[in-house]
């Protein structure tokens, strides 16, 4: 994996993209080159912003174009989110990546992406790179409520799959949970990003379907490259391992995952 880059990124353009919801793109071309799926950016406002948050806040790389764009999809929390989703085109961050450890898959293989808000993220740069490589792609995703759902037809512009939606109040898609639409039985190879309830939960499911499982994990980080165990978790070995550096992608087998 080729070594992270630190550098001030223009904004090209960021748009509302559903509530509390915007697509971010950034001309970053050392980084849309050199990032494969999975990997993450670290975002800074820089010391001049007095009013900004002083750490740098971790963001899935959702997609590349060949013109040196990445694209991140931000969901609002806290004053880091609030200031990413009020940046104007011509504004800069700073941005520091690829980094950490992406998603591995099998040419041929049939992979199932689930993904539960935000967490839809890393699938929309996983989902065109491994078809291109020869894989089948599905793409289950859910949000709470239908105001959060990121356009169906922007997914399907972005990855090549029109995905499979839940809304867990109906208003979209069906009505429930995304884990409802994984078919057991299958060969297929899962892949998880979300919220960690749903992470467990597809856990369970993978260990009792023996079924190949990748998560991604988002755990809160200081730095992004493994000085400040700000980011740790407990692997299967009772260890606690740097989810920045070690992740933030793990095998189910990789990690603990208690009840
Ligand atoms: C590897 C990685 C990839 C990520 N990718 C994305 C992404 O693609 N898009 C995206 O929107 N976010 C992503 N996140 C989460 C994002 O980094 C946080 O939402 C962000 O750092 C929050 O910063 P803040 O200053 O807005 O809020 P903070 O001040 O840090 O937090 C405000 C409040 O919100 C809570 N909170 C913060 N983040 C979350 C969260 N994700 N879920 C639930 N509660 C939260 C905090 O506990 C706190 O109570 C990712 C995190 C990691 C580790
Ligand atoms: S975020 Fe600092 S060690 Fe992982």
């Amino acid at each position: 994996m080729s070594a992270p880059c630190r550098l001030p990124a223009r904004v090209l353009s960021n748009e509302r993209a559903a509530s509390d919801t915007y697509w971010l793109e950034l001309d970053a071309p050392p980084i849309a080159e050199t990032a494969v799926p999975g990997q993450f950016v670290m975002i800074g406002f820089g010391l001049q912003d007095l009013d900004a948050p002083f750490l740098p806040r971790p963001f899935s790389i959702g997609w590349r174009g060949e013109d040196g764009r990445i694209g991140l999809l931000v969901r609002r929390f806290g004053p880091g989110t609030h200031r990413l989703a009020a940046l104007r085109a011509g504004e800069e961050v700073l941005l520091l990546g690829p980094l950490g450890r992406g998603f591995e898959w099998e040419t041929g293989r049939a992979l199932v992406c689930v993904a539960g808000g935000v967490g839809l993220a890393p699938f929309l740069f996983l989902a065109p790179e491994a078809i291109r490589n020869g894989a089948s792609v599905s793409i289950l995703y859910g949000e709470r409520t239908g105001d959060r759902v990121f356009d169906p037809r922007l997914v399907e512009q972005l990855t090549g799959v029109r995905p499979d939606l839940y809304t867990e109040d109906g208003s979209i898609g069906r009505a429930g949970r995304v884990i409802d639409g994984i078919e057991r039985g299958t060969e297929s190879c899962l892949f998880g990003c979300g919220p960690t309830p749903m992470l467990k939960a597809l856990e369970r499911l993978a260990r009792e379907a023996e079924l190949s499982l990748q998560v991604s994990v988002e755990e809160h980080m200081g730095c992004g490259i493994g000085t400040c165990q700000g980011c740790v978790v407990r692997s299967s070995t009772g260890d606690w391992i740097k989810s920045c550096t070690e992740g933030p992608v793990f095998r189910r087998e990789e990690l603990a995952w208690p009840d």
